[in-house]
């Protein structure tokens, strides 16, 4: 049953982006090592995906790993790689019929060959749907992607750099086809964005959720989407502004 009313739901986020973190401290307080919590965490994603399906949120981006995580032990990242190469093959059929076109953000060239095999081959197939738009981080960095992009505008002799604002700029950046984030959601109680869309989320609400990850389900993610829609964006303007929209 869909939980917002039809008012409601014409406030809904167009884009959520997830910091999907508490994997490790959720399996661990179970006793259990920390891939059990990444396992989980995984299953977690069809149900959030799902969700946003239901409700006609078309954007959805997960931060899945970053290039700080390239600091974590051998073990803990390859089983991450594992996952995510299981994830996308066990998936492929339901995107397929879901329309759901996958994307990813961040240096894959960082990626073990297996995983970015697999990530590039999912975006292939899925580049012609048009419903659905899930987009992973991986060894995603906000700041490496703004280097990267302006890296790529100093080796270019045809930019002007008069012409240079938000705009155009953005065209440069890993995230040129996607809108910017509405609401971030960071679970697992902290409160940072670890380097995650710095720029793209510039006017995004934010909401921490005290769960981890895998126990983040559908009813706390539409509780972060209740928060959201009574939430009053003003973009710099003043309340009264705002209003006299409306
Ligand atoms: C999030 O969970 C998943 C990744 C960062 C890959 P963590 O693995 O960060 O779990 P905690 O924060 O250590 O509990
Ligand atoms: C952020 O979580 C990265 C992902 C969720 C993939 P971390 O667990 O790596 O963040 P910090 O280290 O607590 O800031
Ligand atoms: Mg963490």
């Amino acid at each position: 049953m869909n939980p917002f009313t039809s008012e409601e739901s014409q406030k809904l986020p167009n884009h959520v982006a997830i910091i999907m973190d508490g994997n490790g401290r959720w399996a661990q307080s179970r006793g259990k090592p920390r891939l059990f919590g990444h396992r989980n965490g995984v299953e977690n994603v069809r149900s959030v995906v799902n969700t946003a399906r239901e409700l006609g949120i078309p954007y959805i981006t997960l931060y899945a790993f970053s290039q700080e995580n390239q600091n974590r032990p051998v073990a803990e990242k390859s089983g991450l790689m594992k996952l995510l190469e299981e994830f996308l093959k066990l998936e492929l059929r339901s995107m397929m019929k879901d329309g759901i076109r996958l994307r990813a953000i961040g240096d894959l060239e960082g990626l073990p060959p297996f995983a970015r095999k697999a990530v590039e081959e999912t975006i292939e197939q899925t580049k012609e749907n048009k419903d659905w738009n899930l987009t992973l981080a991986l060894n995603y960095g906000s700041r490496q992607e703004v280097v990267a992009a302006v890296k790529s505008m100093l080796q270019r002799n045809d930019i002007d750099p008069e012409s240079m604002d938000w705009q155009n700029f953005s065209e440069h950046l890993q995230t040129r086809d996607l809108p910017d984030p509405d609401l971030v959601i960071r679970t697992s109680g902290e409160f940072r964005l670890s380097n995650f869309l710095l720029l793209q989320a510039a006017y995004a609400e934010i909401f921490v959720s005290p769960l981890h990850w895998p126990e983040f389900d559908r009813g706390a993610f539409i509780g972060s989407l209740k928060d959201y829609i009574h939430r009053e964006r003003r973009f710099g303007k003043t309340r009264e502004q705002i209003a006299s929209l409306t």
